[in-house]
């Protein structure tokens, strides 16, 4: 059973994915160990309580550098012995060292298809801002793994979304996450976990 280590800053609908896979059996070959939040406010660590996961929150503003911020999430995820790291809406790039350290043990959901709207400044609303923007009819989810390029690691699942006429930002947003995100995220992480990719 591979220990499971979640990095989130926001809402956590992803970890809550994560969690109900567990408990449905989707995800069999590991168990989240603890939840890392870069936001003592992110609703995700409230998730974690009521799962009854430990969750440890370290903020980028209590640290006088990113090497304390990344040692610190370093601390906590060899304390939980973790050994598969999920990025689950987690709000900040990782240095090469910190990423060099968790190769091929690290993934990511984004919100759109690889290549498209992805890399430095691709990420929440303004992903779906830019898929309406461009007018593409389709868009939807990738998980991958992480790399010093952002969203440019391997890709190991996608899944695709229908865009609809009148769609806002907002509305493509949870239906993305719907549609894609908590399906194909679960997912990876048991291919992962159990030792298929
Ligand atoms: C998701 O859209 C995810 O793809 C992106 O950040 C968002 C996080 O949402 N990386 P949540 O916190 O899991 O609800």
């Amino acid at each position: 059973m591979k220990k499971i280590g979640v990095l989130v800053s926001g809402g956590g609908t992803n970890l809550q994915a994560i969690l109900d896979a567990q408990n449905s059996g989707i995800i069999k070959s590991g168990k989240v160990s603890v939840v890392i939040s870069s936001s003592a406010k992110a609703y995700a660590l409230e998730r974690a309580a009521k799962a009854g996961i430990p969750g440890v929150c370290v903020s980028r503003k209590d640290c006088v550098s990113k090497e304390e911020f990344e040692e610190r999430i370093s601390g906590a995820l060899s304390e939980y012995e973790v050994d598969i790291i999920v990025l689950a809406g987690f709000m900040h790039i990782l240095s090469s060292d910190f990423i060099a350290k968790y190769k091929n043990r690290m993934i990511n959901v984004h919100p759109s298809l690889i290549p498209s709207f992805c890399g430095d400044g691709f990420y929440g609303l303004k992903v779906h801002e830019a898929a309406l923007a461009k007018g593409v009819k389709v868009t939807g989810a990738t998980v991958h793994f992480v790399n010093e390029i952002t969203d440019g690691g391997k890709i190991i699942m996608q899944k695709a979304v229908c865009v609809k006429e009148d769609d806002t930002p907002e509305i493509l947003q949870k239906r993305v996450m719907k549609e894609a995100e908590h399906i194909i995220l679960p997912q990876a992480v048991e291919l992962l976990c159990a030792d298929k990719i």
